[in-house]
C-alpha cells in the first residue's frame, strides 16, 4: 500500500484489496483476538452528516479495543476559526494514532497527510471518493460471487457519487466489467451509458445510487416522481435481472425514488449486509492503517 493513510481506491494495487477483504472476512468470522488495536485511539472527524460510516467506524475501533475520540465541526474549535491543517497537528500532538475524516472538500485527506504522521483515512470527501463504502460493497459482493467477467450497473446519480467513482475504480482493478446509467444530467460529460431497463437483464449486480435531493433545487431533476418513473427499481425491473443477481445500495435511502419499498424487502437485496458488513471492513482498515508494518511482518 503507498504512503500513508487510506485516502483512494488508486492507491490501492489488487493485492492490497484482497488483503482487506481478507481481514474483513476473518475480523467477521469471529477471528480478532491477535489483530487488536488495545491501547490505541482513533479520532473522527465529520464535517459532513453520517449515520452509517460514523457509528460503523466508532464500532469497529471498539471492538479492536481502541479508545474513541469524536469531534464534530460544529462542537470543535473549528467554530472559531481554527484551520483543519492545525486540528489535525493537535489530534496528532494528543498522541491519537489514527484520524478518520469526512469532509466535503475533495481531496481533503490527502492535503492533511502531509502534515501529520498518524495515519488518516477518507471517510468520504466531496463529490471525490468514499473508499470504505467501496469496499465493504466489494466484501458483499464477494461473498455471492467472483469478480472476473462480473457485469455491475451503477444506476442513479454518478456526477456527485463518491461512491460511483470509488466502486468503479476498485471493480474494474478486480476485473468486473462496470456499467453506468442514469439521466444525462447526472453523468459525467461523455461518459457512455447503457439503456434502462434494457440493460437489466444482462447485470449480474446492480449498485442504486442515492438520489440527493438538492440535484432537484438545482434544476438538474424535473421531479422525484419522474425520477423513479424512469429509474426507480420496482419489482417488474427486478423480474427482468438474472436470477442470482444481487441489489446493492450504499444508504441512506430514499424510499419510493431509489427503488420501490417492496424491493427493499426481496432476498436479493443486499443492503443491510453492506451495513453488517461495513463494520467488519472499517476494522480491517483501521488495523492496516494503524498496524501496517505488523500486518507486512505477519503476512511474510
Ligand atoms: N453510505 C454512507 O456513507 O452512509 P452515511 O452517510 O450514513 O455514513
Amino acid at each position: 500500500m503507498k504512503g500513508k493513510g487510506i485516502h483512494a481506491i488508486k492507491d490501492l494495487t489488487v493485492k492490497d484489496i484482497e488483503r482487506l477483504l481478507d481481514l474483513a472476512d476473518e475480523y467477521k468470522a469471529g477471528k480478532v483476538a491477535r489483530k487488536n488495536l488495545k491501547g490505541r485511539t482513533v479520532a473522527l472527524f465529520f464535517s459532513e452528516n453520517s449515520t452509517r460510516t460514523k457509528l460503523s467506524f466508532t464500532l469497529a475501533a471498539e471492538k479492536l479495543g481502541a479508545k474513541v475520540l469524536d469531534l464534530n465541526e460544529n462542537s470543535s474549535s473549528i467554530a472559531k476559526g481554527e484551520s483543519l491543517i492545525d486540528t489535525a497537528m493537535t489530534i496528532s500532538a494528543m498522541g491519537a494514532d489514527c484520524l478518520v475524516v469526512r469532509h466535503r472538500e475533495s481531496g481533503i485527506t490527502r492535503f492533511l497527510q502531509k502534515y501529520v504522521d498518524i495515519p488518516i483515512i477518507n471517510a468520504g470527501d466531496g463529490w471525490s471518493e468514499h473508499p470504505s463504502q467501496c469496499l465493504l460493497d466489494l466484501m458483499t459482493i464477494r461473498e455471492y460471487k467472483t469478480f472476473p467477467g462480473l457485469k455491475v450497473l451503477i444506476a442513479g446519480d454518478i456526477l456527485h457519487s463518491r461512491v460511483a467513482r470509488s466502486d468503479s475504480e476498485a471493480l474494474k482493478k478486480m476485473g468486473a466489467e462496470v456499467y453506468l446509467t442514469g439521466p444525462k444530467t447526472l453523468l459525467p460529460p461523455k461518459t457512455p451509458k447503457v439503456p434502462w431497463p434494457e440493460s437489466l437483464e444482462k447485470t449480474d449486480v446492480l449498485i442504486l445510487l442515492r438520489l440527493q435531493k438538492e440535484r432537484q433545487e438545482q434544476g438538474l431533476l424535473a421531479s422525484l416522481q419522474e425520477y423513479h418513473c424512469f429509474y426507480g427499481l420496482t419489482s417488474d425491473y427486478l423480474e427482468m435481472m438474472p436470477k442470482e443477481s444481487l441489489i446493492l445500495h450504499p444508504g441512506p435511502v430514499n424510499r419510493g425514488v431509489e427503488l420501490a419499498d417492496n424491493v427493499l424487502d426481496n432476498p436479493r437485496c443486499k443492503i443491510n449486509e453492506q451495513v453488517t458488513n461495513g463494520v467488519f471492513m472499517r476494522m480491517a482498515m483501521l488495523y492496516t492503517a494503524i498496524e501496517r508494518r505488523k500486518l507486512v511482518e505477519i503476512s511474510a
